[in-house]
């Protein structure tokens, strides 16, 4: 069965309730956009970029001079670029800096009269051409340019401006010339450079990270995704590097510039693009390569990597996930070329250039003496995730940053289709529902979500672009996108998402434009859906939020109202949905009221029978129940819980936990959909559960219910913990299937966390023979848990241990485990250590620093500390890993996670207002969902603890 409900009773009955179930939700939600965003009223001064002459002097009031607004006037649409960078890998010993330098002349049409040039630039500096300015300007075509009257930077707005004496004519094309010098600074943003230690020696990598906004900080460019032009790419680098771009290399030639001896290399013209999908790399890494019908496909990484072969996985799935995507797409892949590569330092975990995918090392890197089974699966859905974005989004890219959603949120949706052509046997499917739709949920209930779609004119400055990559566009677009895609039926949805494709082909689009091609795919099939599709998903992307839907069994009655966590929290505009009446949708069920869809006699159960709402959970809702359907699949979990589908199964723990905690159900009842866990050997439920626990762990890990907790929940593992024991052989072999595999680690970092001795024996005995042979036998799927349960259990000599294999490991991917673990001590001592070294790139990463925060505050220990931490940095934080930094929100998030006191809302509310004039860039939005969070928390503490308490000592009764 696909979607909508299931019922035990006739098989009749059930086909017409799957029919009507998932569409009246996605109908009934009413169309109510009047979502205002608090206006900016920062307007920014000009600013004096300080450079030649300045701009017209302005006055106090707020600046209306078109290089104040962010956005490019239309006046200027560019053809192509040519384009040569010259990245030094040497440090420059008098000024301490490494630096780039370039050429750029880009061709332009004039498409309205005007005697104003904007081109984005920010940080860089340029050499005075004629006339001491910027830039020089000639014409094409036999008229005379006009001359440059001045031109200056506007650093706010991230501009080159050139005022002109004359006009720019109507359809004519120009030259504009710059040379220019920038930073390879180690910021993770523009053109920048990542050190890694090989053989005892450093090395240097010059490699971009352009989107959203920084682009411009590697040459001056019409730096928005709507102004797509051919790139002309030189790249000079060192002899014995290799220079990397989206082009082929066309040819490459040893040079003497200003007396060095360096390589030039040229690259094919890219086909039309956005700047935001650029990428330049020179390193000196190896590659290994392959040719999928012509298409050459190449993986590169550090030497080493390479010569392990832990490219080899990623080479291998490459082909076949992208021969999938030219049969989904219906679609030849654009380019000659399919580079892949593996970054030491790279904020995000990849990143879709057309033709040049970065990737973090663990993102793309697997070996199998290292990798676990999720690092695998990582590696199998991110790169699907990517080559999803060559067609959807490169090919076609949305026309301004307000759609972000829609192209994350589809590459989300399809990676998890090519992840599973790339590896059929993991059903890898299924755990969308967990990785997107539950997790997005959490964030999607709160009164401060937003609606998927923003409005053009809210999204201006590239803080608010950079935060718009969150949790909402990428998993909400991916669940809405799912449940269209299956209500449309999949032959019907690729349909429409081919004819856009082709349409909008080296050109931008708006997601309307999708829903029209969506729709004449219904028309020409005959679909017969209720409403148009641009209606049906108004409800879903113009407003926030998601329903709950309530299926009343006793008097037939479905309902559904907006789901907020915190019920008495203020929503400003809230989502409002609406009945529709009389209208005959189904063919089986001649009328219909959404508001009462069960008044036909049949559909109310009694005796034995329940019903269960939302099968595999295709649809983008919760479901609720009367009590007494609610008792009956409890019955059901206890007898035979096989009887419901596994996804189901870990959605009735989701729902249940998150209706106790909006308090639509009771905290007990939500309690007792754990109850059959002790026969569950399943890795979906388990996790759902697991994930809900985190939550009781977060609220009463610091307080006397952790105790009964704790013995409850011992009880509760046990059995699947000697399942896996027997299942391996004690603890010898490997279980077979990748869910089994994942359950296995629930299995012992449940058991270990509850204390089951047994456990943490054998976890401690495993580590310490680690450190007494110097070989590691924990396998890679449990060595996260086992190195952290070991660590909390241990003192200084474990934590100096796993640190010196930190600093020494030769994979990521096992750097990555430890420096998860090693936030596990107990030591406040070791932890505040821990949190000095996140902020010195020596120790941590700058990629990894505010990952590594956050684990520190998941251990109740670490919690106070790292907000400690947090709060008296913030500025220096904040203004070291740059505004435009996408982990803010996450960092924020993090520390504040465990929340729940008076104390705690006061200090964060101080933190707020302390660091207003700092600002939180991408974590705006995130401080106001922490206030919220701590506000919803503390009443949840109050209302639930004696309750809590109660029911697990009750439990523990023999
Ligand atoms: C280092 O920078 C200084 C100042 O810009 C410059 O004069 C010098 O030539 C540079 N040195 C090298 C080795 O490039
Ligand atoms: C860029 O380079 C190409 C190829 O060399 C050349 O045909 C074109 O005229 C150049 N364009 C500009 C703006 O310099
Ligand atoms: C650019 O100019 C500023 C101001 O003179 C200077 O501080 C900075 O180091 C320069 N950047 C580069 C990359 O030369
Ligand atoms: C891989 O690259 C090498 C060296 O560039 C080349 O000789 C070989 O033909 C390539 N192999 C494939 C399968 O493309
Ligand atoms: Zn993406």
């Amino acid at each position: 069965m696909g979607k909508g409900f299931f019922i035990s009773k006739a098989v009749g009955i059930a086909a017409i309730i799957v029919g009507a179930g998932a569409l009246a939700t996605i109908i009934a939600l009413s169309v109510v956009y009047s979502q205002e965003k608090a206006k900016n009223n920062d307007n920014v001064l000009p600013t004096d970029g300080g450079t030649t002459s300045k701009p017209p002097v302005t006055t106090t009031a707020p600046s209306n001079e078109p290089w104040d607004k962010y956005r490019l006037p239309k006046s200027l649409v560019p053809d192509h670029y040519n384009v040569t960078l010259w990245p030094r890998l040497k440090q420059n010993l008098t000024t301490g800096l490494f630096i780039f330098t370039g050429q750029s002349t880009v061709e332009f049409v004039c498409a309205e009269e005007t005697d104003l040039i904007l081109i984005h630039s920010n940080k860089l500096n340029y050499t005075k051409r004629e006339n001491n300015h910027l830039a020089s300007l000639t014409s094409l075509g036999g008229v005379k340019a006009p001359s440059i009257k001045s031109s200056w930077l506007q650093q706010v707005t991230q501009y080159l401006v050139l005022q002109l004496d004359g006009k720019l004519m109507k359809d004519h094309r120009y030259h504009l010339h710059t040379d220019f010098t920038g930073e390879l600074a180690d910021d993770l943003g523009g053109f920048y450079r990542s050190e890694y230690m090989e053989d005892g020696v450093k090395k240097v990598v010059a490699t971009t990270q352009m989107q959203p906004t920084d682009a411009r900080k590697a040459f001056p460019c019409f730096d928005e995704p709507a102004m797509k032009a051919i790139f002309h790419i030189t790249l000079i680098h060192d002899l014995g590097t290799v220079a990397l771009s989206n082009g082929e290399e066309k040819e490459s030639s040893n040079v003497n510039i200003e007396g060095h001896d360096v390589q030039k290399t040229v690259f094919q013209p890219t086909e039309k693009m956005s700047t935001y999908l650029l990428a330049f790399i020179v390193s000196d890494f190896s590659f290994i390569n392959n040719t999928i019908d012509g298409v050459l496909i190449r993986i590169f990484a550090r030497t080493p990597a390479i010569a392990a072969g832990q490219g080899d996985y990623a080479l291998n799935k490459t082909g076949p996930i992208l021969k999938f995507f030219e049969k989904y797409y219906n679609s030849s892949y654009p380019l000659p070329k399919s580079d892949q590569i593996a970054l030491p330092d790279f904020n995000a975990g990849a990143m879709e250039n057309w033709g040049l995918i970065t990737y973090r090392e663990t993102a793309l890197l697997y070996d199998e003496t290292f990798s676990s089974n999720s690092n695998k699966q990582r590696i199998a859905t991110i790169i699907a995730h990517e080559l999803a974005h060559m067609w959807f989004g490169n090919l076609v890219t949305l026309r301004w940053w307000n759609d972000l959603w829609l192209n994350e949120g589809f590459a989300s949706y399809v990676e998890y289709l090519g992840a599973h052509e790339a590896e059929p046997e993991w059903n890898v499917k299924d755990l969308i529902v967990l990785s997107d739709v539950h997790r997005v949920f959490a964030v999607d209930a709160l009164a401060s979500s937003h609606p998927l779609s923003s409005k053009e004119e809210d999204i201006q400055k590239p803080a608010q672009i950079s935060e718009l990559f969150d949790a909402i566009s990428y998993s909400k677009g991916a669940s809405v996108l799912r449940m269209l895609s299956d209500f449309l039926t999949e032959k019907v949805f690729t349909m429409g998402l081919r004819t856009y494709l082709a349409e909008f082909a080296f050109g931008n689009a708006g997601y309307t434009d999708l829903w029209s091609h969506l729709q004449m795919a219904v028309d020409a099939t005959g679909t017969d859906i209720p409403e148009t599709v641009s209606n049906i998903m108004n409800t879903w992307v113009l407003q926030m939020g998601f329903p709950v839907v309530t299926v009343n069994t006793s008097t037939g009655i479905i309902s559904q109202k907006h789901f907020l966590l915190d019920p008495d929290s203020e929503v400003t505009t809230p989502s409002i949905y609406k009945c529709v009446d009389g209208l005959s949708y189904f063919p089986p069920l001649r009328t219909i009221n959404l508001c009462i869809l069960f008044t036909i006699d049949e559909m109310k159960v009694s005796g034995s029978d329940w019903v269960l709402a939302n099968i595999n959970v295709v649809g983008y809702y919760r479901v609720n129940y009367d009590q007494g359907n609610w008792e009956r699949l409890l019955g059901v979990l206890s007898t035979n819980h096989v009887a419901i589908p596994v996804i189901n199964r870990a959605q009735l723990v989701d729902d249940a936990f998150n209706l106790a905690r909006a308090k639509i159900i009771s905290t007990v009842l939500a309690l007792r959909t754990t109850k059959y866990l002790n026969k569950e050997r399943e890795y979906m439920p388990w996790e759902s559960a697991v994930g809900n626990l985190d939550f009781f762990y977060l609220m009463f890990d610091r307080s006397e219910v952790y105790g009964p907790m704790q013995d409850y929940l011992r009880n509760q593992v046990t059995p699947l913990f000697t399942h896996y024991k027997s299942l391996t052989d004690n603890w010898k072999n490997v279980p077979v299937g990748h869910m089994d595999q994942y359950n296995q680690v629930n299995a012992i970092s449940l058991a270990c966390r509850t204390g089951l001795r047994e456990c943490q024996n054998l976890t401690n005995q495993w580590f310490n023979q680690w450190m007494e042979t110097k070989l590691n036998p924990i396998h890679p799927n449990l060595r996260s848990t086992v190195y952290c349960n070991a660590i909390a259990a241990g003192g200084a000599k474990e934590w100096e241990f796993a640190w010196s294999q930190f600093k020494n490991a030769s994979i990521a991917i096992e750097a990555d485990k430890l420096r998860y673990a090693l936030a596990c001590t107990k030591q406040p001592w070791l932890l505040n250590r821990y949190l000095e070294y996140t902020l010195d790139p020596n120790m941590i990463r700058k990629q990894d620093a505010t990952s590594t925060i956050v684990y520190i505050a998941n251990n109740v220990i670490g919690q106070s500390l790292a907000w400690d931490f947090v709060r008296a940095r913030w500025s220096y934080i904040f203004t070291q890993y740059g505004g435009g930094s996408f982990s803010f929100s996450n960092l924020v998030n993090g520390v504040t996670e465990r929340f729940s006191t008076e104390y705690e809302l006061q200090q964060l509310k101080q933190f707020k207002e302390d660091n207003a004039e700092v600002g939180f860039g991408s974590g705006t939005l995130a401080v106001d969902q922490s206030i919220e969070r701590t506000i919803a928390n503390i009443k949840w503490i109050a209302e639930n603890k004696q309750n809590v308490l109660d029911w697990f000592k009750a439990e523990e009764k023999p």
